[in-house]
């Protein structure tokens, strides 16, 4: 079974979908951090133009380990969350040959067993069929305030506006684009994560999809 969660960044879509799969049992896939791998990979390599950075998807080995993120065989877990790979991976997944080799992985994944996979077009795009889509949306204060707190936890401090104005670029790059643009699917559930705890919003999702746990939520 697929359940599929999209949304634009700040909606806590990414520690909902980790839970909720926990949760089920199932595998988890977090198609961001591909996208950020691939960014970090064309950083290094200086690829800025579209058949560079196409070229740097098809090169890159990018592997799981529970919330480990490895880049040819190097953990990048940490490298790939940070700002200027942020800012440079929304341009990258603007590239249809970036898409296109991403989304054959993110299928192949798809087909090895049950999975919860969170991104922007994993329900419209990815696993047209799956049985279950969410797309979750948030008030765009409340994601940059929830982005400001993570952001803080890891050292970095920046205001509001500055978070809000990234924001407002990254979601518009995103939602703007020609190749599979952030939108929900025709047939996904809308959740509005606003005010919500990540608790409840797993708690509503998981009622939804009606399954008995199978793993012990503490
Ligand atoms: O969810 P995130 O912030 O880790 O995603 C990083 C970038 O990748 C963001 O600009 C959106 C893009 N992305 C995408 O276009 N499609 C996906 N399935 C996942 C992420």
């Amino acid at each position: 079974m697929i359940v599929t969660i999209d949304g634009p960044a700040g909606t806590g879509k990414s520690t909902v979908a980790r839970r909720l799969a926990k949760l089920l049992g199932f595998n988890f896939l977090d198609t961001g951090a591909m996208y950020r791998a691939v960014a970090l990979s064309c950083l290094k390599a200086g690829a800025s133009d579209a058949t560079a950075m196409g070229d740097q998807a098809g090169l890159a080995q990018i592997m799981f380990d529970g919330p480990t993120v490895f880049l040819n065989g190097e953990d990048v877990t940490t490298d790939i969350r940070k700002a200027d790979v942020t800012e440079f991976s929304s341009r990258v997944a603007a590239v249809p040959a970036v898409r296109s080799r991403l989304v054959e992985i993110q299928q192949e994944i798809g087909r090895t067993g049950d999975l919860v996979t969170e991104g922007r077009d994993q329900g419209s795009v990815v696993f047209p069929t799956a049985e279950f889509k969410f797309f979750l949306t948030a008030a765009a204060e409340e994601r940059a305030r929830r982005r400001q707190h993570e952001l803080a936890a890891r050292g970095t401090h920046l205001s509001l506006k500055e978070i809000l104005d990234q924001q407002d670029e990254r979601d518009r790059r995103d939602e703007s684009r020609e190749c599979s643009p952030l939108a929900p699917a025709a047939d996904a559930i809308l959740v509005d994560t606003t005010g919500l705890t990540v608790e409840e919003v797993v708690d509503l999702l998981f009622g939804r999809i009606g399954f008995v746990p199978v793993v012990d939520r503490r």
